[in-house]
This record gives C-alpha cells, structure tokens and sequence, in this order.
C-alpha cells in the first residue's frame, strides 16, 4: 500500500556527535531516492517550536560525510518539555506539511518525540545519535567509533611524554555514566587501569595495583578514567591521594573533554550512519512509527523508543576479564 508519507522532517538533537552529517545524508538522500520531500529542522526542539526549517535535496548534503558536528546544529530544549511548547511545534510541523520525523540524537532527544508522538499521533523515529553508546537496542551509536580513535590517539601521545618523565597520568574521557568509552579505548590504548562507573573497586586496589606496576618494572602509567566514575571525588581527588600515598610518583592530570565529540567520522561511522538513515526513512514509509533503528548482530534492527529511553547499554564484562587479563 502507497504510504501516506510525503515530507520528512530530519533534527539533530541532544550532544552532538561524528556521524550525524552523515546521517542528515542518509535520511535526505532516502527521501530524494523514495521521492519524498525532507525539510531539515536546525537546532533540534527549539528549531521546531520556531518553525525553523529548510528545504533538503541530494544537493543540499554533498561534501558532509566526512564532516563532524551537525550542518543543522544542536540544542536541548527546555520550552518542548512543555505541552505549549509540543503543541507549538506541532502547528509548526504540520503547517510545514511534515508528516513525519527523524531524531538524530541521544535518549533525552528519543523520549521527547515519544512524547511528541503519542500526544499527536505524530510518526517519529529515531537515529541513536552520541558518543556515549549508552543506548538500549544498539551496539553502537553514531560517534562512538570515532570518539574511541580520537581518544586512543591522544592517549598514544599522553604516553609519549609520561615515558619520557617516568610518570602517572590520569586521563579523564567522557561517556555520561557510562564507561563504555573508558574501557574499549583504554584497552585499545594499553592503559595500565581504567576505572568505569559499573565497578568501584576502591582507591587502595588502584594503589596496588600501580605499586605492582612499579615492581614489574613500568616506569609510566596510564589510568583511564570514566567521568562518570566513582572511585575518587574526581580525577584530581585521585592524583592528589596517589602522590600522598605513593611519593615515589610524578603525577598529572589530562582531561579530554570535548575534543572526543569532534572529528571527521571513522569509515566505520559513516557507513553506519548510511545504513540507519535509510532505514529509517524506510521505516516510516513502511508504516511504522515510535522505533529506534539500532545495528545488532551486523543488521539494522527495530528496538521500540520506550525501550531504548528505558534501558542502558551494558559493560561488556568479557572485555572487562581481557582488560584485567591485559593490565597483568
Ligand atoms: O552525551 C555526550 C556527552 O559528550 C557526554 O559524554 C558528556 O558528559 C556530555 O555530553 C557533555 O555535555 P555538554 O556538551 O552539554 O557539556
């Protein structure tokens, strides 16, 4: 049956992330491809409730893929967790001739076009959009893969410098509250200890475990921290009870902050964003309305928003037993 659909709106939403020009492509492209009309909306929430949109071809989106950041910006709403403010973008929407809607974004961006959708029956799908891969329903969201090389990298130059002067760094990452980041890139970068918010193993094993770092001979350590961790008040309450407790250590701090949610987007990044674009726009031409589309087993999969906004992606704990194997 022909679909009812004729214009898609496509957001980016929420933190940014490599991957989301890549995934505006996708969905423009689909809808040039499936002969639909796709108006970009800039600035997420607040450039619905504006009515604040632009009129997307295949032309529109040449020469982003390999862009990071997002051609039609971000933001976080405050107005659209408001019913005005979900039924000002609603008048937005449907005077613009939208019929339906693709979120590129986090969960804090999937549960408000739940929201959105259910109060007006209104056809939403979303695109798992963040560095953080905390999502539910995903093995990986669009910008992980990239913020991973970008962390390893700069840890790989952190230990240049920590070799050269026989010292401890600490190296905070990002991830929310998740440490999904820390692990895999501190086991890509070799990092002697990462700490992750799913385990607190306490201060003293971190000091034990670097004393028999020390012992077996290391002279510089790298330990990845998870923002999100628990096991000091902060990544400086950690460098301060590490020189207290082991003088014999010089001791620094280098927190990466937001150059992880920047970069042009690994392969890996890009090819998935293809791959969820088009699945979403197909999606919604086939009907179906209130899903995520999430990449499992190597194949584009349907997991529903209540779920994906519910659940938290969980630490691979195989990886945590080759972390603990590897920092022997
Ligand atoms: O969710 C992505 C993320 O980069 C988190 O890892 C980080 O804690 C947060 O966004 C930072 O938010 P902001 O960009 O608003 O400072």
């Amino acid at each position: 049956m022909k679909s009812k659909i004729k214009k898609i709106g496509v957001m980016t939403s929420g933190g940014d992330s490599p991957g989301m020009n890549a995934a505006i492509r996708s969905v423009v492209r689909a809808c040039a491809f499936y002969e639909i009309e796709c108006l970009g909306i800039y600035r997420g929430y607040e450039g619905l409730i504006e009515g604040d949109f632009k009129e997307m071809t295949a032309r529109s989106v040449k020469g982003i893929i390999n862009k990071g950041g997002t051609i039609l910006k971000s933001a976080r709403s405050k107005e659209f967790r408001t019913v005005e403010g979900r039924k000002k973008a609603h008048e937005q929407a449907t005077a613009a001739g939208m019929d339906a809607l693709v979120v590129i974004g986090g969960d804090g961006s999937f549960t408000g076009a739940m929201i959105f959708s259910e109060e007006f029956g209104f056809p939403v799908m979303g695109i798992p959009g963040t560095i953080d891969n905390d999502i539910f329903g995903t093995s990986s969201t669009l910008g992980f893969d990239t913020a991973l090389n970008t962390v390893v990298e700069c840890i790989d130059k952190i230990r240049d410098t920590a070799s050269s002067h026989n010292r401890l760094f600490f190296v905070e990452v990002m991830g929310r509250d998740v440490g999904h980041i820390a692990l895999n890139a501190g086991v890509g970068a070799g990092a002697e200890e990462i700490l992750i918010p799913e385990e607190n193993l306490g201060k003293e094993r971190l000091v034990e475990s670097l004393k028999r770092s020390r012992q077996s001979g290391k002279s510089s350590s790298i330990v990845v921290v998870a923002e999100g961790d628990k096991t000091g008040d902060s990544v400086f309450d950690l460098k301060d009870y590490v020189e207290q407790t082991l003088p014999e250590y010089e001791v620094r701090v280098s927190v990466l902050g937001h150059m992880q949610r920047g970069g042009s987007p690994s392969c890996y990044d890009r090819v998935l964003a293809s791959r969820m674009g088009v699945k979403a726009v197909e999606s919604l031409l086939e009907g179906k309305s209130n899903f995520m589309v999430g990449i499992r087993d190597n194949a584009m999969q349907l997991c529903p928003l209540d779920q994906a906004v519910k659940g938290k992606s969980k630490i691979d704990m195989d990886l945590l037993r080759v972390s603990d194997i590897m920092t022997t």
